[in-house]
C-alpha cells in the first residue's frame, strides 16, 4: 500500500492537487492507495505525552507503519515544509522506521527549492527512512483552478509516483 500524505491546511491548497494527482496515477496503475489529509484529519500538536494516544494519532501511525512507500505533499512555508507535516512526523516517530519516502511541494516562487531537505534530512537520520532522489516541486503556473495545469506537471507528478514505486517494489519483495 502506498500512502498519500497532504500536509496543508489551506482549504484551496494546491500541494493537495499534487497528491490527489499522485493518488489517482497510483489508482490508475492498480495500486493500493490510502489517502490522509491532515486539513481533514486534524493532529493535536506534538507534546511529547498524551498526544500520542489520539485516535487521529494512532490512525496516522498505523498507515505509516502498513505503507511501503509514503508520498508527502507539503506547502513550503518559509524556506522549509509546514509545521503541520513536521509535527505528524513528531506524533508517529518511530512508524518511519525505514520507510520509503518521496516529497512534493507547492511554493510560492522558484527559489525555496530545497525546502523539502530538513524534512528528508531529518527522516534519513532519525529513522533511516529511504528518500526518493526525486523531487517534485512546483510554483502556480502549474495549477490551473483545483486542477494540474498541463501535461507538463502531470508527467513529472508521474515521474515521481514510479520512481517511489520503482524502490518501494523492489524493496519490498
Ligand atoms: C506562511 C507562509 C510562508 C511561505 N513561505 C514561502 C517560502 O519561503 N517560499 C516560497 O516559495 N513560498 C512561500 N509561501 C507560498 C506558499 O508556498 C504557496 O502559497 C503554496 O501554494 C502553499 O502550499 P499550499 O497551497 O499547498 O498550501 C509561503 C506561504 C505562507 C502562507
Amino acid at each position: 500500500m502506498i500512502l498519500v500524505l497532504s500536509a496543508s491546511l489551506n482549504p484551496g491548497s494546491r500541494s493537495r492537487i499534487l497528491a490527489a494527482a499522485c493518488r489517482d496515477y497510483l489508482i490508475s496503475l492498480d495500486r493500493e492507495v490510502q489517502w490522509f489529509d491532515l486539513a481533514q484529519t486534524p493532529l493535536p500538536f506534538c507534546d511529547g505525552a498524551a498526544a500520542y494516544a489520539a485516535d487521529n494519532v494512532v490512525q496516522l501511525g498505523k498507515l505509516i507503519e502498513s505503507a511501503d512507500a509514503i508520498l508527502i505533499a507539503s506547502p513550503v512555508y518559509n524556506f522549509d515544509v509546514n509545521a503541520a507535516i513536521k509535527n505528524a512526523v513528531e506524533l508517529t516517530g518511530k512508524k518511519w522506521t525505514g520507510k520509503i519516502v518521496g516529497l512534493m511541494l507547492a511554493a510560492g516562487g522558484s527559489g525555496s527549492y530545497m525546502s523539502a531537505m530538513g524534512l528528508a534530512n531529518s527522516l534519513m537520520l532519525d529513522f533511516r527512512c529511504l528518500i526518493v532522489p526525486r523531487f517534485l516541486y512546483a510554483t502556480g503556473e502549474s495549477f490551473e483552478g483545483n486542477q494540474l495545469a498541463d501535461e507538463n506537471i502531470q508527467s513529472r507528478v508521474e515521474l515521481l509516483v514510479n520512481e517511489t514505486l520503482h524502490l518501494a517494489d523492489a524493496l519490498t519483495r
